[in-house]
């Protein structure tokens, strides 16, 4: 007498059947309580939307690429909060579409840089990150300091993200064009950057 489990695995029909089942369930499992836990959906503590500046900083972070040598991610292990500071929790992450944790860490991680140097010390090191950093191999992004920014795109960004959740008010999008208006790229990565992890300060 053969067993279920020999007659499903004879059945290619079955065991199709039964493996979508298994994958949904485990799917389910993983991923409806990102939706539920209020851990996950409530910004943490003194966690705010990003300003319309820093707001314009992030998209340039994400074009440039930074994503690819730097994480915004600090692990729970000692090891990393001696480094960096307080691990990331998940509540920073709530207006960050998409989150920027990344995985490769040929630079140092960046979720808590915000104030640990001064805006004069990251325009130098954007521009060549060797006039204060000699052994670096970061690239130089020289062009930031030339390329303005869009102001008259910026509050249709931040009408995009209230759409998805991120609480902008009225006044914020009104307000957000004369916020970038002269504005360059350099500037507003900057504000992106001094702004990373501050929350995270009063935990
Ligand atoms: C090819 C890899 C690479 C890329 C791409 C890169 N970086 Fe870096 N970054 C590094 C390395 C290596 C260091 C450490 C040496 C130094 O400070 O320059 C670093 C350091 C930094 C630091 C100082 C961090 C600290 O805690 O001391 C900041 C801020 C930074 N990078 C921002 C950026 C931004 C913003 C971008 C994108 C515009 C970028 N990096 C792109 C490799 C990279």
């Amino acid at each position: 007498m053969s067993s279920a489990h020999e007659v499903v695995e004879k059945k290619v029909s079955w065991l199709g059947v039964w493996i979508a089942a298994v994958i949904s369930i485990g799917g389910l499992v993983e991923i409806l309580p990102l939706y539920l836990s209020n851990e996950v959906t409530t910004p943490a503590p003194g966690v705010k939307p990003y300003g319309a500046l820093a707001l314009e900083g992030r998209d340039i972070y994400v074009r440039e690429g930074c994503y690819n040598c730097h994480s915004q991610m600090i692990r729970p292990l000692r090891a990393e909060t001696e480094r960096y500071g307080h691990y990331s929790v998940a509540g920073e992450s709530v207006y960050d579409h998409p989150f920027q944790f990344g995985s490769k860490r040929t630079g140092p991680d960046l979720a808590r840089v915000g104030g640990r140097y001064s805006d004069e010390w990251h325009r130098a090191h954007l521009l060549n990150p060797r006039d204060v950093v000699p052994e670096s191999n970061m690239p130089s992004y020289v062009w930031l300091a030339d390329a303005p920014i869009d102001a008259a795109g910026t509050p249709d960004k931040m009408r995009a993200l209230r759409k998805i959740g991120v609480p902008y008010t009225d006044e914020d999008i009104v307000g957000a064009e004369d916020a970038v208006r002269g504005k360059t790229d350099l500037d507003a990565l900057v504000a992106y950057l001094q702004g990373l992890g501050t929350a995270s300060k009063n935990w």
